[in-house]
């Protein structure tokens, strides 16, 4: 079977930014490993003024620490991190990440993971300019699911610790699965409107409450997953940077789409590295029917 390395090396990524991939999704091992030290919240706020999750901090500070010892990484951004971490000015790439996507979920013992992208330069750049974008998943399996802009392959962590190709070229189906966040009477009409036509269209509910999950079984079924924008929180929640960016770029890497319900936001440069966007991401069909509705 294909190891990481080989498909990166196939793809024609550079050594460094292969390195660097490697080096981050080698970390799935201790992350894995710091779980059942780490079951309880911080007395924290991240920058979008959510209390933080001890494994949250912990990810954060293990991935960051392990980049700058890396001498690869120019800048950091971090979902759990008020600004941009700044390391070697001459270095190559810029990493967002957020080190630990579905933070509630790990008291129960859910899937969770973490979400990655890698630019060229700085870290602040459109979503489509990503080099790199991939998610580990710290599931049955522990899996790594990676883009270089060759399409998108999936690959498990073997008892060797060698990341095993499980899946290449992996494209979206139409499917009909649905994932929606956000609180159903707070759904504005466009929302509604949607989820009401997709589920007299037969679509299936499957929401968990960890975006990178969510995400991985639409990747597979086909769907959408869609967090909302709300009165309360007109740009939804998730953020822009560290989540819809490397998934959406993920997506459309897979034949899918992204978009905060008008358009693509992988055109998006962002003004600020918190800023939240709307999300919808899934099977092409999906995102235009979303798109269609006034
Ligand atoms: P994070 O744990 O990185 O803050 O992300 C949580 C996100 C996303 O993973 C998930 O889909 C969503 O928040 C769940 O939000 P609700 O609890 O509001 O459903
Ligand atoms: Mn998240
Ligand atoms: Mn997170």
């Amino acid at each position: 079977m294909t190891t990481l390395q080989e498909y990166l090396k196939e793809c024609g990524a550079a050594d460094s930014l292969s390195a660097l991939i490697l080096l981050i999704a080698e970390q799935a091992v201790p992350i894995r490993e710091a779980f059942i030290s780490n079951q309880n919240y911080a007395d924290s706020k991240n920058s979008s003024g959510e209390t933080q999750a001890e494994m949250d901090t912990w990810s954060d500070t293990h991935i960051t620490n392990t980049l700058a010892a890396s001498g690869l990484v120019r800048e950091v951004a971090s979902e759990e991190r008020d600004e941009i971490v700044h390391l070697v000015e001459s270095a190559p790439y810029s990493v967002v990440m957020d080190p630990l996507d579905g933070s509630s979920l790990i008291k129960v013992n859910l899937c969770v993971g973490t979400i990655v992208g890698i630019y060229e330069g700085s870290s602040l750049q459109a979503g489509k300019n990503l080099k790199a974008a991939f998610y580990m998943l710290y599931g049955p399996m522990t899996t790594v699911t990676v883009s270089v802009g060759k399409g998108v392959a999936i690959f498990a962590l073997d008892k060797d610790g060698v990341y095993k190709m499980l899946k290449n070229n992996v494209r979206i189906p139409e499917g009909n699965l649905y994932g929606s966040g956000g609180i159903r009477t707070e759904w504005l009409e466009k929302h509604a409107k949607f989820i009401s036509r997709i589920e007299n269209e037969g679509a299936k509910n499957r929401y968990s409450g960890s975006f990178v999950a969510d995400f991985h079984q639409i990747l597979t079924y086909g769907g959408v997953y869609a967090y909302p924008p709300s009165e309360k929180q007109p740009n939804g929640k998730l953020r822009l940077v560290f989540e819809a960016n490397p998934i959406g770029f993920l997506a459309a890497q897979a034949g899918g789409a992204i978009s905060n319900g008008v358009s693509s936001t992988l055109e998006i440069v962002p003004e600020k590295i918190h800023q939240r966007t709307p999300i919808y991401v899934g099977s092409r069909g999906m995102i235009s029917k979303i798109e269609s509705i006034e």
